[in-house]
């Protein structure tokens, strides 16, 4: 049977639910026209135990799409703004091992400025395309807690009226998915304009995050 690509991810994902199987199945998806032009899918992981089937997970975290290190290199938030990450989880106390890290949209959407790749936000279209890879994912790891980066992630799993601005840092509830908090991309602060501003969006984010371990933290006891 043909794949036929308005069916967006689907056809492309096994029935095996572990990560080795999916990992490697979405490197052949051609779900939305994204893999075209990138170097690879990127999928999620468990940064110490890639190769785990089902790795037990209180945190999944999901940005938005991988930037253009994240496409050379494979692996999701390995560039500035997973290094910006890195010392906010730091900071927040949460350690980066035990988080499932993971994007909205597999694959690096770009355009060409001179000779850099510039990102381009995903849209509609290309986070549904996705969504049945993101969906996998959440049915193979089974996290307590779903944190968004960026109004991306976050309107993809809670409705396009969802505003990061006013609910960022609230556990928020969809159906059939564990609670969610969602919070500023780390490139919201990379990208502000003033210090003043970077300051601040960098202040909330890891307030977030702090949010999000001191839930899993209750939840536990
Ligand atoms: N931005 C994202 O949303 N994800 C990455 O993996 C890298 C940058
Ligand atoms: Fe498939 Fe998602 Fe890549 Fe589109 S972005 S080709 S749906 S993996």
């Amino acid at each position: 049977m043909p794949k036929i690509a308005t069916e967006g991810a689907a056809p492309f994902v096994p029935e095996g639910r572990s990560l080795p199987v999916l990992r490697e199945a979405v490197q052949h998806c051609q779900g939305c026209d994204l893999y075209r032009h990138a170097t690879q899918a990127v999928f999620g992981e468990l940064e110490t135990h890639q190769n785990a089937t089902r790795p037990k997970v209180a945190m999944m975290m999901i940005g938005e799409q991988p930037g253009d290190q994240e496409d050379r290199q494979g692996r999701p938030f390995v560039g500035p703004a997973g290094k910006l990450l890195d010392q906010c989880l730091d900071e927040a106390q949460i350690d980066r091992h035990a988080v499932y890290v993971t994007n909205t949209v597999k694959h690096f959407k770009w355009e060409p400025r001179g000779k850099l790749r510039i990102h381009k936000k995903p849209g509609m279209q290309e986070i549904r395309a996705c969504r049945p890879w993101l969906r996998a994912e959440l049915e193979t790891v089974h996290p307590q807690l779903i944190v968004c980066l960026g109004a991306v992630a976050a309107q993809s799993l809670l409705g396009s009226k969802f505003k990061l601005t006013q609910a960022h840092g609230e556990i928020e509830r969809a159906e059939g998915l564990p609670p969610i908090i969602a919070t500023l991309h780390p490139s919201a602060v990379l990208r502000a304009q003033t210090d003043e501003d970077r300051h601040r969006n960098r202040e909330i984010l890891v307030e977030d995050l702090k949010q999000a371990a001191a839930y899993l933290h209750h939840a536990r006891s």
